[in-house]
């Protein structure tokens, strides 16, 4: 998968892609991620990327940059490109957008490219939503000041899902969200840590009771903590 990304802020991106499982992933083959600086894309001598709102109100970004950000990315005209090209798709970072979840992020692993719009939240032309972006994409109900790390996020949360980015013995299959539930407690050395004891059926070594025992706390915890994930 080959993930590109338009920001004014390149940098920003930098400590968190070269780190960890993505680091990993991209040493591996298994992801490719491009950063673009937006004012590249930017005509005139002054690289400006933004304007003042026509009516009134404050900056918004203007969509040439974005639109010759795309087409230069993907080697064609955007009028000429189906609005959903099978596997590719362009995504915008934005408030308005569809919330990210466990289940939407999974839909994303069967693209060969995702462009990844991260605009300041200051606003961005219309016709970047209504005519660039294949879908919005919002990481929760707040104002982030830009798309910036949403499309971190999106980035972290996507690429440890491509297979063979994260280990067997890591796996992702019996982790929170996964059947509506949140994980199972953990426990590790040592057995007594300061009088707090890890619960019995950890220790007994048997396979079955310890796979019965954490799908009933996972369930409990979920009724605790996010009952909302159980309706
Ligand atoms: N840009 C500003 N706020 C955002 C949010 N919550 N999600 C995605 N992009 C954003």
């Amino acid at each position: 998968m080959t993930i590109d990304v338009v920001t004014i802020f390149p940098r920003m991106f930098f400590p968190v892609l070269d780190e960890s499982i993505i680091k990993r992933a991209k040493a591996k083959g298994l992801v490719k991620i491009n950063v673009h600086d937006l004012r590249k894309f930017s005509q005139g001598k002054h690289k400006k990327v933004d304007a003042p709102a026509y009516g009134s109100g404050g900056m918004v970004f203007r969509p040439e940059p974005f639109f010759t950000a795309v087409e230069e990315i993907l080697g064609e005209p955007v009028r000429s490109r189906p609005k959903s090209q099978a596997l590719r798709r362009v995504i915008l970072f934005s408030p308005q957008g569809r919330r990210l979840d466990q289940k939407s992020v999974k839909k994303f692993l069967k693209y060969e490219q995702l462009i990844l719009l991260a605009p300041r939240y200051e606003g961005v032309d219309e016709r970047v939503h209504k005519y660039l972006a294949d879908e919005e994409i919002s990481i929760g109900d707040y104002v982030l000041s830009g798309g910036e790390l949403a499309a971190m996020v999106f980035i972290d949360c996507l690429t440890r899902l491509i297979p063979g980015v994260v280990s067997d013995s890591e796996s992702v299959k019996n982790e929170s969200f996964e059947n509506n539930l949140l994980d199972f407690p953990h426990y590790t050395r040592p057995e007594n840590f300061r009088g707090l004891k890890v619960p019995e059926v950890l220790l007994s070594g048997n396979h079955k009771k310890i796979k019965e025992w954490r799908l009933k706390q996972a369930v409990e915890i979920t009724k605790k903590k996010r009952p909302d994930l159980l309706k």
